[in-house]
């Protein structure tokens, strides 16, 4: 048996055991006298009575165990030429001291606070401050447009949001404040307060009697001490696509996260305290909430919060020169940010320039890796290049390689094997299990381990349909693949409308809600065309309503900026096309799959549902056409 087996055998022997053994990785005011109880919630709760704080093990207890000089947080931007080492200490204190001043303007334990704000250490300090009141943050992701964030407040209720007033991409300023604005103009809650951080690049507005300078609030507070929370209460909702234009707000509890997430930092990605890791994403998706600050300081590391993009701040060897600069034992990010690093510095010449000697791996995930990417970085860094395979919904990894106990040999385009806590296994649409090798729905035995989402915010019924309902007994992971012979898991796309763009999770759903409200559209169809440096782009069909006779490319443009405004910028959608019909069953179901096959310039079948064949030569037409 090899040393993985042997680990995940033994928390299959005794799951409660194993995870009260990683229990003891975290600091509790009142440890868990059981992991689970099975008769909570939707599939039972991790650790029922254990009592703690997260941002206590993230900070106060480094500080107090020695540590208070290290580095918990090194701010590097190439956005603003800023770099900033802040020690556990520091942190600690900037924590406390926000904590004491939203403590002072009535947040608590269970009031929601929105964070919506670029790569800046008070991103971090805010989530942090939330957590030590036991307060539940939700972060938004910069990238949204004034709708969603709407939609977020309207759902999560806030009693606070906390902004900056702007964030920078390059060759943009992003003027976050009047999104803000227009998002809490549109919503029907509101909330009592706002911090604004003014950044030098752009300063805005503040309304006054609703905005607060987000520096003066902090400098001003006073020091105020962890709360004490029930392992089960929510630390956090995340908001991620759903099938439909209404986000899913996911919920994370305090405990089985704090456990699930320091036990990873040893056992996936081989780290101790003390030692720098980076997860190059953005505070505002779930590799961030875990892998920028949680995980990292939960285990006493030296976390990156880097504001930049992987090419072009200035050059492709930005990733390298931060890693070298800083110390990097681990590194982790999308395909994406490294198919766009080769795509301009193919020979790793960039690459070549800097000492990566305390780089040990790079760790992939947020979309399927595909193989040439993986082999070039694993050939040019000459290091281990690890897929790993998990969700919002998840919050660490439903599979991987593991360091702790010797990584697998490299199987590029498979996603590792099953995280200890995770019995992965494929299904058919009646719900039976497949033998390895064959292709069916990826799912989850229930319970999910501690770190997953018990539930989602306020809406228990939606995450039973959307999650449990469809293979009982098991999570519905909505991915499709299979496990091989030697248990590697095949992770091959989603049985959903959801579409994976650079690295980002967005609704196709969505998108075609925004389409049909253009006052010309009759109806559309979004797919995701594969696309060499993203993954996959959003390309949008729609038919005309009877009678309207524009210029297409006019009504394209339109909708285009319809999207952008709507969704915002991060959905990525160029390419609207006019077609003159779209094909359906004869029950009326369009063929999107279909669809895609065209837009990849696939071979593609004709269904035999197919009310209409010839309609799929017309699309072809169009997509080709304006491809050519
Ligand atoms: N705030 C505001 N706008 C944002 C934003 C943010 N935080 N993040 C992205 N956007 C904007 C971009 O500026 C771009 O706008 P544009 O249409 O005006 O050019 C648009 O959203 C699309 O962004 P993106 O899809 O990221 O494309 P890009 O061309 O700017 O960059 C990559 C391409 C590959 C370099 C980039 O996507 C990347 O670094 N991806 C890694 C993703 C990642 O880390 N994912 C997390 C999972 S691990
Ligand atoms: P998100 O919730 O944004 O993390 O997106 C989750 C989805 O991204 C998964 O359901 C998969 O479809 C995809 N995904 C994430 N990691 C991988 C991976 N390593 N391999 C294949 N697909 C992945």
């Amino acid at each position: 048996m090899s040393r993985y087996e042997e680990a995940y055998a033994a928390w299959r022997n005794d799951p409660e055991g194993w995870w009260l053994e990683a229990a003891r990785g975290i600091d509790w005011a009142c440890p868990p006298s059981r992991a689970f109880d099975p008769s909570l919630g939707l599939y039972g709760r991790w650790f029922p009575d254990g009592r703690l704080n997260t941002c206590h093990n993230a900070l106060d207890r480094h500080v107090a165990a020695g540590r208070g000089a290290q580095a918990a947080l090194i701010y590097d931007s190439p956005m603003t030429g800023r770099k900033e080492r802040i020690s556990y200490a520091a942190l600690q204190g900037r924590v406390a001291r926000l904590a004491g001043a939203l403590a002072a303007r009535g947040i608590g334990r269970g009031e929601r606070v929105i964070i919506y704000m670029p790569m800046v250490p008070e991103a971090v300090i805010a989530m942090l401050a939330c957590a030590r009141l036991g307060a539940i943050h939700s972060v938004v992701f910069g990238g949204f447009a004034a709708a969603e964030l709407a939609a977020r407040i309207e759902d999560a209720t806030p009693k606070a949001i906390i902004s900056a007033s702007c964030g920078l991409e390059p060759g943009r300023i992003v003027a976050y404040k009047p999104l803000l604005d227009a998002a809490i103009g549109m919503a029907a809650h509101k909330p009592d307060f706002c911090l604004i951080l003014q950044r030098e690049q752009a300063r805005c507005e503040m309304i006054p009697g609703r905005d607060l300078d987000y520096a003066e609030v902090e400098a001003a507070g006073a020091p105020h001490p962890c709360v004490e929370v029930a392992a089960t209460d929510p630390l956090y909702i995340l908001y991620t696509s759903g099938t439909t234009g209404k986000p899913k707000g996911i919920l994370r509890d305090n405990g089985g996260h704090a456990v699930a997430l320091h036990r990873s930092m040893s056992m996936i990605y081989g780290m101790a305290a003390g030692e720098a890791f980076w997860a190059a994403s953005d505070v505002g998706w779930v590799v961030g909430h875990s892998y920028i600050v949680y995980a990292p300081l939960l285990a006493g590391c030296t976390s990156i919060l880097y504001e930049g993009k992987p090419v072009g701040t200035p050059d492709p060897g930005a990733f390298w020169r931060v890693c070298a600069e800083h110390g990097v034992k681990l590194l982790f990010t999308a395909p994406t940010a490294i198919r766009a690093i080769k795509k301009e510095d193919p020979e790793g010449r960039h690459l070549a320039r800097h000492d990566l000697s305390k780089l040990e791996a790079l760790y992939l995930a947020g979309e399927r890796c595909d193989p040439p990417t993986a082999e070039w970085a694993a050939e040019k860094l000459g290091k281990p290049v690890v897929d790993h395979w998990w969700q919002t919904e998840t919050g660490w990894p439903i599979t991987a390689g593991f360091r702790e106990f010797g990584l697998f040999p490299p199987r590029p385009g498979a996603g590792g094997k099953p995280t200890p806590g995770f019995e992965v296994r494929v299904l058919d649409a009646a719900g039976q299990e497949l033998p390895r090798g064959r292709e069916g729905a990826l799912v989850v035995k229930l319970p999910l381990p501690p770190g997953c989402a018990p539930t989602l915010w306020n809406a228990d019924a939606r995450y039973r349909e959307a999650y449990l309902s469809t293979f009982p007994g098991h999570y519905d992971t909505s991915d499709a693949g299979m496990i091989d012979e030697e248990g590697f898991v095949w992770v091959m796309g989603r049985t959903d409308d959801i579409i994976n763009v650079a690295g980002h999770r967005l609704s196709t759903g969505a998108m075609e809600e925004v389409l049909a409200s253009h006052r010309d559209v009759a109806e559309c169809a979004v797919v995701g065309a594969a696309d060499a440096l993203k993954g996959q782009v959003p390309v949008g069909l729609v038919v005309l309503k009877a009678g309207v006779n524009r210029e297409e490319a006019e009504v394209a443009r339109e909708l285009v900026a319809l999207v952008r405004e709507r969704i915002g910028p991060v959905a990525a959608f160029k390419d609207a096309r006019v077609v003159p019909r779209l094909p359906k069953t004869r029950s009326g179901k369009i063929l999107r799959a279909t669809i895609r096959k065209i837009a990849d310039g696939q071979a593609y079948s004709v269904p035999p549902t197919i009310d209409d064949p010839a309609i799929l030569e017309e699309i072809a037409a169009v997509l080709g056409r304006a491809h050519a």
